[in-house]
């Protein structure tokens, strides 16, 4: 039924409406890119416009599809999307914190509940999941990303895809999918947003490009191309990226949209005039054109020259067709308009709890020294810091349908989960942040940094005057929103000095010190992990984060997250990752000696100060008896991997069991750790589980030199732990 209807549609089509079907314009609603203006209602009526994006309620859109359905020629209904990221209006934390959950139940539970928020606001599309393995953290949006890992960033691929799509795109509270940015955003040099990427096939096929590909297999309906360069080509216009690897190697066959203006980019890339990189991003494999109106203004031209063919246009507007007929816009366009519905099912109270639980299992204990953590609800306590008292920090980045007031802040939440049992304080502390660099730079998005009017000192001295009123500092300082995310690389990833200066004063008050950490990305906390007792990273935790945090805080949730991307000790680290090659030079010694000749640094250690994996709990987990099956793994055969782990502290929590292997010959060089698989488990205090994973050649392949996936015979070593670095050792053969 559906080729019929689109061979229909196609052989009526004039070659306007065709690349009318490959456009899609910005409404305007919302800023995402650099703005450009179009008439958009207008142009629908022409049959210009195949879909729109960043229009924000059911109504407007409403209002839109009708004149799509209704005043245009063929009738063509619109696609409506929207980066719905981590959340619709109720907002769950940024992508990074979410992936420190390590949990796939939860995870796709948040984006099908962004789907259902979404689709009764008229939205059927989303630009998310972004799968960007990224290891420098300078670069700002690693916020938007699930950390370092390949397999960890795959699994959460999937369940971001089936989340959004759920299992039937038909149904009116699903919506269609986009894995981004493909490929290699992560991998921008110095971390600089939009900059230069390069690297070996290798390292894409066996580092970067898993989560995309997991994305895919699970069926996701469309793939956006990447800004960047890949190969000395821009993706957008890159053939290699967009049909062999995508179509002919895995065999995609929803749609390709370029990123916001990808392809006028390619002009400034150095790849021709607009005519040209239009023709160039057509016959490289894109199907529709995001905001820059290069294949509406010249493919026409194109084609009159010979320079792209209508089978090519014609094969561009079938998938954008399809999406649309399977998403039910042919049976009823206004299938997701239904006003009542965006009344009832949009930041809904079971929405908001569920928030609220997901945020708490997203905040990462980073130290909790003689157990500070948690309060007791009887204190006195201080809650200092420019981040403590605002609601609109609170959600982080990509968050262009959140209502930012509503969002709870700490000071909120901890007063709510308090009640009356306690006491709490409050003083500013300092301003957000006005590093000097920051400062020189000016406006971050068109908008001044906040700044109070009272003087740094008379914001100091009311905060040292509170603090010595109570029994502990919750300390609620780190990036705001706006430092992390698209366009916000920095070069120093500490928090700012302003925040910095407050936090060593309230230290030297001698009360305990807990800092609530605000992050879009790993920061180096080196001073703070030498300094401060206590620190819960919170990322930006959502629309309940203020609730979340408090829960965590006084103990009604123990933390479980570990984080999914390295912290460095100090910025010339970068890129730091935990599965990293050994070098023909490793170092000898573990205590972090420098030693010459050897490849380390003279001036720092080469460990990170946080590995991948790490977290800390309130609890104590004690791992024992990791058993082997068999010290051989044969073909077509599995390994039963078996460890205990035992709760041997205080609290009931939850721990995420980590496996991984290392590959000790390859005929290339392998890495010295890799992540094979996990398991996120919960134990009362005092109990013992023990824990089992399975192992089949499969997890031990790679792609080889010929970028074959291959498993290679010989020795492996297999690690089970609490985190990257902390956990027991065994090994095993492969044989064939
Ligand atoms: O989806 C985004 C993308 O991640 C960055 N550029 C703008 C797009 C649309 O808003």
């Amino acid at each position: 039924k559906m080729d019929q209807k689109i061979d229909s549609l196609l052989s009526v089509m004039t070659l306007e409406e065709k690349l009318g079907q490959l456009n899609l314009p910005s409404s305007g609603d919302i800023t995402t890119g650099q703005s450009k203006s179009s008439d958009v209602a207008k142009k629908i009526k022409e049959g210009k416009i195949g879909g729109l994006f960043n229009i924000k309620s059911v109504e407007k859109i409403k209002e839109v599809q009708r004149i799509a359905v209704e005043e245009s020629r063929l009738k063509i209904p619109l696609i409506f999307g929207m980066d719905v990221i981590h959340g619709y209006e109720t907002t769950f934390p940024i992508p990074l914190g979410l992936s420190t959950s390590w949990d796939m139940p939860l995870i796709q539970e948040t984006a099908r509940i962004a789907a259902q928020e979404a689709s009764a606001d008229g939205i059927n599309w989303t630009f998310s999941p972004m799968v960007d393995i990224s290891r420098d953290p300078r670069w700002g949006r690693v916020s938007e990303g699930n950390g370092e890992d390949p397999y960890l960033g795959g699994e959460i691929a999937k369940a971001m895809v089936r989340g959004y799509q759920g299992d039937d795109l038909g149904k009116n509270n699903t919506i269609l999918s986009t894995v981004k940015h493909f490929a290699l955003y992560g991998a921008s040099e110095a971390g600089r947003d939009y900059n230069t990427v390069d690297m070996s096939r290798i390292r894409m096929y066996n580092d970067y490009f898993p989560p995309y590909k997991a994305a895919i297999d699970a069926g996701v309906g469309s793939v956006m191309a990447s800004f960047n360069e890949v190969d000395g080509i821009p993706a957008t216009g890159n053939k290699w990226l967009l049909t062999d690897v995508l179509r002919d190697q895995w065999n995609f066959s929803g749609f390709l949209v370029t990123d916001y203006t990808g392809i006028n980019e390619m002009i400034d890339h150095g790849m021709g005039d607009l005519q040209t990189v239009s023709a160039l991003a057509l016959n490289a494999g894109v199907d529709m054109d995001m905001v820059g109106e290069g294949f509406v203004s010249t493919l026409k031209k194109s084609l009159e020259e010979d320079k792209v063919s209508l089978q090519k246009i014609d094969a561009s507007v079938r998938r954008i067709l399809e999406a649309k007929y399977e998403l039910g816009l042919f049976q009823d366009p206004y299938r997701y308009t239904d006003v009542n519905r965006a009344k009832s099912e949009i930041f809904t109270s079971e929405n908001r709890a569920f928030a609220r639980k997901v945020a708490a299992q997203s905040m990462v204990l980073l130290k909790n020294e003689n157990n500070l953590l948690p309060i007791k609800k009887t204190s006195t306590i201080a809650v200092i810091g420019p981040l403590a008292n605002t609601s609109e920090n609170m959600a982080g980045t990509w968050s262009v349908a959140t209502p930012q007031d509503k969002s709870i802040s700490v000071l909120e939440g901890i007063k709510e989960v308090l009640g009356t049992s306690g006491s709490v304080l409050y003083a500013k502390g300092s301003n957000l942040s006005y590093d000097k660099g920051l400062e020189e730079r000016g406006t971050m998005f068109g908008k001044e940094i906040p700044r109070d009017g009272r003087s740094d000192e008379a914001l100091l001295n009311e905060a040292l005057i509170i603090a010595s009123k109570a029994d502990v500092i919750v300390a609620a300082i780190g990036e705001s929103a706006e430092l992390s995310g698209e366009s916000s690389s920095r070069t120093n990833i500490s928090i700012p000095q302003v925040q910095k200066d407050l936090l060593q004063a309230l230290l030297k008050t001698g009360k305990p010190v807990i800092l609530v950490l605000f992050n879009g990305r790993p920061l180096v906390l080196t001073e703070e992990n030498e300094t401060v007792p206590a620190i819960l990273d919170v990322w930006f935790a959502g629309t309940e984060a203020g609730y979340a945090i408090a829960d965590v805080l006084f103990g009604d949730v123990n933390p479980s997250a570990k984080i999914t991307a390295t912290f460095p000790r100090s910025v010339g680290q970068i890129p730091i990752y935990y599965s990293h090659k050994n070098t023909g030079r490793p170092l000898a010694n573990s205590e972090g000696k420098f030693e010459k000749f050897r490849s380390n640094y003279i001036d720092e250690r080469n460990e990170p100060l946080y590995p991948f994996g790490y977290g800390l709990s309130y609890t104590n987990f004690k791992y024992n008896n990791l058993k082997l099956s068999s010290e051989q793994l044969k073909e077509n055969e599995s390994l039963e991997v078996s460890v205990t782990v035992q709760n041997n502290g205080n609290y009931d929590g939850k721990e995420i069991v980590q496996l991984y292997i290392r590959d000790l010959v390859g005929s290339v060089t392998r890495p010295v750790k890799q992540l094979k698989g996990f398991q996120k488990i919960f134990l009362k205090k005092g109990e013992i589980k023990t824990v089992t994973f399975k192992l089949t050649v499969e997890d031990l392949k790679f792609y080889n030199y010929d970028l074959d996936f291959v498993a290679e015979p010989g020795d492996f070593e297999i690690f089970v732990g609490t985190n990257s670095e902390e956990n027991l050792k065994s090994k095993f053969e492969l044989v064939k």
